[in-house]
This record gives C-alpha cells, sequence and structure tokens, in this order.
C-alpha cells in the first residue's frame, strides 16, 4: 500500500516519477505528491487529493525542473485522504521532505515529545511524525543526515518504506525499509527507488532488493552505499529483471482486468511449463522434490493467505486432502498470526500471495518459521519479501498482475497447487497412477478449455445487462466450486460495489434462502461433478422462492437449463481441476456488470493491490 518512487540522475526527474507512480497506482490512489530539488537548490513539494493525474494536473503551471526528485501514492492509513495528509511532508524548516509507505506504530507518544520540544503539525499523519523526529535528531545531535535518519528509525515501532530528500544536499537521496518493499535500480550514471520494479525495468534491469532494516543510500558523486541501520557497509546483491515493458501496458484492452483475463490460456501454461515433462504424462514441482522429506514427514500442513489467495488456499486443502491425505488447515494470515497458533516443526507451511508483500501473510510466515515449521511460498512477484522470507517455494508465473481484482494470479495459485498435490501424491502414493495420468492429462487441456469460454464473452457482456441494477447477488457452490463461489462473490463486490455473499449451496438452508425472492440473482456453480445431483437439488429450492438463477454448467448438460434463468457453459473437465474452468466466466460477469454501471475496475475505491499494512 502507497507507492514510492525516487530519482537521482542525468534526466529531468519528474516525468520518471510521474510515469512511475501511475505504474505503482494499483497500490493505492487517494492522493499523490512529488519532491524535486531543482537547478538552483529549491525544493518544490506539490500534491493534491486524488489520482496521479490530478497531481499532474495540478503541477502543469509550475515548475516540475530538477534531476533528483521523491514521489509517492497514498493509500491512507492516518488521516483523510486530502492534500494536506498527502505525501512527501516537510520538516519544520522544510529542509527535508519524506515519503512514506507503512504504518508508525509508536507515532502517538513521538509526537507528543516533539511537540513538547517546539514542533507544530501541519497533517494527522504518522508520517509527518517521522520527517519531523529526523529533524530533531540532526539538530540536537549535531548529526549528518544518515546517522539521524538511523537514529529515527532506531526509535520507531511499525514499518516502513521511506525515501528522503534534504534541500542542503541536493545530489543524495536516503531510502530505507522495513517490513514495506523497497527496490533500487542501477543505471547508468543515475539510480532509482521504488516499491516494486515496475517504475524501473524502462531505465535498467539491474537490481538491488533492500532487505529489512537496510538503507540505501544514492549519491550523484560518491556512487550507492548500502548499510544497515548500524551503519555497517554491506554487499551489494544485484539482480536482473525479467519483467518486460509490454508486460505491464494494456496491450489494446480497456481495463488492464480484461487484458488479465484473457491471458490465462497462456498464463496457465507459462505456469506448468518446465513442470510438466514434454509427453504430458508427468508432473514434478522441483520446490516439493527438494524437500521431499519434509512433506513426507508432515503430520499437517496450515496454509495462509488473504483474500483472492485465501479462495485459492481452500481449493488448495480440497486438493491436498483429496489427493495426498494430509489433513489441511486454511487460515486467514490476519487471524492466524494473532491467535498464538500451536505450530509444531513437523508442519508444513504454505504462503499463498499474488504480491509477495501482504503485511499480514508476511507476519504469519515469520511467526511460523519462529516456531520451527517449514514454510513454502506460493508468489507471483519475483524477489518479494515473501519470496524471500520462506524456505523454498513456486513462483505462479503469470507476469504482472496491475488489475486491483485478482483473475490470472487466482488461477495460476489453484495451477501451482494441483501440481503440489499431485507432486506430493505420487511421493507418498496415494492416488493411483491412472488418476495421475488423467488430472496431468487435463491440466494440459485447461488452456485451450479457457479460450472456448473466453469465446463466450459478447454472450456474457448481453447477460450481465440486467444485473447492472442488482442490489444483492448471491453464489452458491458446493465441494471444491465453493471457494470458486467464495472468489465470483468477491469478485462482483470488489468491483461493482454490489453486495455479494458466497456460500456453501447446501448451507443456504440455514440462512440466506430467507434472501431470496424474485429481485434475487443466484450464481450457481452446477458443473458435473460428484455433487451435482445435490447442487440439481439446490437450485430447484432457489426456483422454488422465485430466485434468478444463473448457472454455471458443464457443455451437453440438459437439466439444470430447463430451471436456470440463464446458463453459461464450460468444457467438461476433471472435477479438481473444475475451478480453473467455471472461475472464468464470473471474472467476466463481474467485469462486465462493473463496466456497465461505470466502476473504476481497475482501481476500485478504496481497494488497494498489495496491501502492505495489517
Ligand atoms: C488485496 C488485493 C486482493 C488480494 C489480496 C491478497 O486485497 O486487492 O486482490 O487477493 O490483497 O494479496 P496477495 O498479494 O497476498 O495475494
Amino acid at each position: 500500500m502507497c507507492g514510492i518512487v525516487g530519482y537521482l540522475g542525468y534526466r529531468e526527474a519528474y516525468p520518471i516519477l510521474i510515469n512511475g507512480l501511475k505504474r505503482l497506482e494499483y497500490r493505492g490512489y487517494d492522493s499523490a505528491g512529488v519532491a524535486l530539488i531543482d537547478g538552483t537548490g529549491k525544493l518544490n513539494v506539490y500534491k493534491s487529493k486524488g489520482k496521479v493525474s490530478d497531481l499532474e494536473a495540478f503541477v502543469q503551471t509550475k515548475s516540475s525542473e530538477g534531476n533528483i526528485g521523491i514521489a509517492h501514492t497514498r493509500w491512507a492509513t492516518h488521516g483523510e485522504p486530502n492534500q494536506i495528509n498527502a505525501h512527501p511532508h516537510y520538516s519544520s524548516s522544510e529542509n527535508l521532505a519524506l515519503i512514506h509507505n507503512g504504518i508508525i506504530e509508536n507515532y502517538g507518544v513521538l509526537k507528543e515529545m516533539l511537540i513538547h520540544n517546539g514542533y507544530e503539525f501541519k497533517s494527522s499523519t504518522d508520517t509527518e511524525v517521522l520527517v519531523q523526529l529526523i529533524e530533531f535528531i540532526r539538530n540536537k545531535e549535531k548529526t549528518d543526515l544518515v546517522s539521524a535518519v538511523q537514529i529515527a528509525l532506531s526509535r520507531i515501532v511499525g514499518s516502513y518504506a521511506i525515501a528522503i530528500l534534504e534541500k542542503n544536499n541536493p545530489d543524495c537521496i536516503i531510502a530505507a525499509r522495513k517490513s514495506s518493499p523497497l527496490v533500487v535500480g542501477v543505471g547508468n550514471g543515475e539510480y532509482f527507488i521504488a516499491s516494486d520494479a515496475t517504475p524501473i525495468i524502462e531505465y535498467t534491469s539491474s537490481v538491488i532488493y533492500l532487505n529489512d532494516k537496510e538503507m540505501a543510500i544514492l549519491h550523484r558523486y560518491d556512487g550507492l552505499k548500502i548499510v544497515t541501520l548500524d551503519n555497517e557497509e554491506l554487499a551489494q546483491v544485484v539482480v536482473k529483471l525479467e519483467v518486460t515493458l509490454s508486460q505491464l501496458e494494456k496491450g489494446g484492452y480497456e481495463h488492464f482486468m480484461l487484458k488479465e483475463i484473457f491471458e490465462q490460456p497462456r498464463t496457465i501454461l507459462d505456469c506448468t511449463r518446465g513442470r510438466i515433462n514434454i509427453d504430458g504424462t508427468n508432473v514434478a514441482l522441483s520446490g516439493i522434490i527438494d524437500h521431499k522429506q519434509k512433506f513426507l514427514n508432515a503430520r499437517r500442513i496450515i496454509i495462509v493467505a488473504c483474500g483472492t489467495s485465501w479462495h485459492s488456499a481452500l481449493i488448495g486443502e480440497h486438493l491436498i486432502e483429496t489427493m495426498c491425505r494430509i489433513p489441511v488447515e486454511v487460515e486467514y494470515a490476519s487471524e492466524f498470526r494473532y491467535r498464538n497458533p500451536v505450530i509444531n516443526n513437523d508442519d508444513v507451511v504454505i504462503a499463498i500471495s499474488q504480491s509477495g508483500e501482504t503485511a499480514d501473510t508476511l507476519a504469519a510466515v515469520e511467526l511460523a518459521r519462529e516456531k520451527g515449521a517449514f514454510i513454502y511460498g506460493i508468489c507471483n512477484v519475483v524477489g518479494s519479501s515473501i519470496a524471500r522470507r520462506t524456505h523454498t517455494g513456486s513462483y505462479i508465473h503469470v507476469g504482472p498482475e496491475i488489475g486491483v481484482a485478482s483473475t490470472k494470479a487466482f488461477t495460476g495459485q489453484v495451477t501451482v497447487l494441483v501440481m503440489m498435490a499431485l507432486t506430493l501424491a505420487k511421493e507418498r502414493g496415494t492416488i493411483d497412477e491412472r488418476y495421475f495420468r488423467d488430472v496431468v492429462s487435463e491440466l494440459n487441456k485447461i488452456p485451450q478449455k479457457i479460450e472456448e469460454i473466453l469465446i463466450q464473452n459478447d454472450m456474457i457482456r448481453q447477460l450481465a445487462i440486467p444485473f447492472t441494477y442488482a442490489r444483492n447477488f448471491i453464489y452458491l457452490g458446493r465441494g471444491v466450486s465453493y471457494p470458486v463461489a467464495l472468489e465470483g462473490a468477491l469478485k462482483l463486490k470488489e468491483i461493482s460495489y454490489i453486495h455479494a455473499e458466497g456460500y456453501p449451496a447446501a448451507e443456504m438452508k440455514h440462512g440466506p434462502i430467507a434472501l431470496i425472492d424474485a429481485e434475487m440473482p443466484v450464481v450457481v456453480l452446477a458443473t458435473k461433478s460428484s455433487v451435482y445431483d445435490k447442487v440439481v437439488g439446490n437450485i430447484q429450492e432457489i426456483k422454488a422462492r422465485k430466485g434468478t438463477v444463473i448457472a454455471i454448467v458443464t457443455k451437453g448438460d440438459s437439466e439444470v437449463g430447463k430451471m436456470a434463468d440463464f446458463v453459461i457453459e464450460i468444457p467438461p473437465t476433471i472435477e479438481c481441476l473444475d475451478p480453473l474452468l467455471s472461475s472464468i466466466p464470473l471474472q467476466l460477469l463481474a467485469y462486465h456488470i462493473a463496466v456497465n454501471k461505470g466502476r473504476d475496475v481497475d482501481q476500485p475505491r478504496n481497494l488497494a493491490k498489495s496491501v502492505t499494512v495489517e
């Protein structure tokens, strides 16, 4: 949450910063700001409420000169989203400007201390406390800026990724991180900093991922130094980026979300590439094979995740329990970390996170590590914090996901979980060879089958029209389709702001059935499965109460069509892979309803793609 970008070099900084903020806007978009030092040594700070485009409009008539600067796009935590609370924040003397991603938990006591020492505050943010604290220490201890920042950060409780500019020191940016991501880009005679690598890749593919409690000192003449908060200099580990610029563009689609939905045939192929053998008969995940004993000895698997990744985790529970016969527990990372969970050293903890930066999931990983569990990460963003804090893992390799509502990352996560379950089941001997081969062979056909669903996009667009003004939706599924119902409901509420609930189909009788009347659309996952007949029974219960049923069915089904008001067909597949197909029409349905309502599909209100605060 909150995006940070900085530039120091020979080019005009402002266009680089604005472009960078636009790439980071998925992290937050309620206000934005920029600080630049121009050729005369003047430090200009410009801020505005709203999106980066609002900031651009605001700066249009002002001087945006300078080849050093820092910029920020905000997702409010402390203080409402307005111009005053937007970053960068000045220190009292206006000599320092600071941007921050994270939360300073002890800001209250620090603020009191600073007020006692004569400091005044303009905003209600925790960030302004930090910049004032740095200035206070700088003046009181008569230290240089680096030492003042180090002392200030050692007094802070909480999380931060920060960047600071000093007016009297116009050739230097200082950046530091703890629990919030920060990447340094190393160009030829220029440096970049950013919350992730996306603002940097246009300029250089060489990056350094800062670790917790590390600080980067970028200097025009002295070069780059990475130091600890105790000022111990560290070796610079430069990593080559693999993301390309075209992966970050919309590629002709109206929204990133639509592009990402349509990318899924390819992203699933990318995810399975090198993991399924050439003739499509075997699957092996190296993360499992290399740590076979940990998994074979595991008495229990705990999966921790948030949001859409938590829904994938529920599918993972179903797959691993069915195929591998290992008990699996699925936990919201935010609950797990605060309830003193029982974790043993023969537990395996799987952390699922698209961004690899979700604060609660990262904290759950740290907790499980402390308690001795073996940790496996399923992440998308290469080099992300969670990927680096787990013992091993598998990337989903679906490429950058920009739309705030997760689509291709969900199917990528499920694909990895299928491959995990297959690999593990084979090692444990808990499934027969024939079933193993059937699942692998079907997994190979999934990209083609998703293509067949995507062809129905126009039909789904039409189908969405009558639901534009629906006020509520219910999504029902059973077995492995229950998490798909949860995910379908989440997609709809995230981007259309229509209230939607996902429920296990049979459980509907214990409450939600009271909501059903002619005004209530009910999306039912009714594909051919071991619980098909039961779901048909549930559809009858809805129709008896005049609910409007939109059913997702297996191609060729004739029974459900007689009862449902609308039907979307998906190709047949093996039951455990059904979520990879049935989730696609639900993504499209949510997308078209949100577009019809004129919603900001890629950047829905109040949400952020990467939730780096707890
Ligand atoms: C946010 C995003 C969701 C995502 C969730 C977990 O809420 O808007 O799309 O599912 O965070 O994120 P992660 O990166 O850990 O998968």
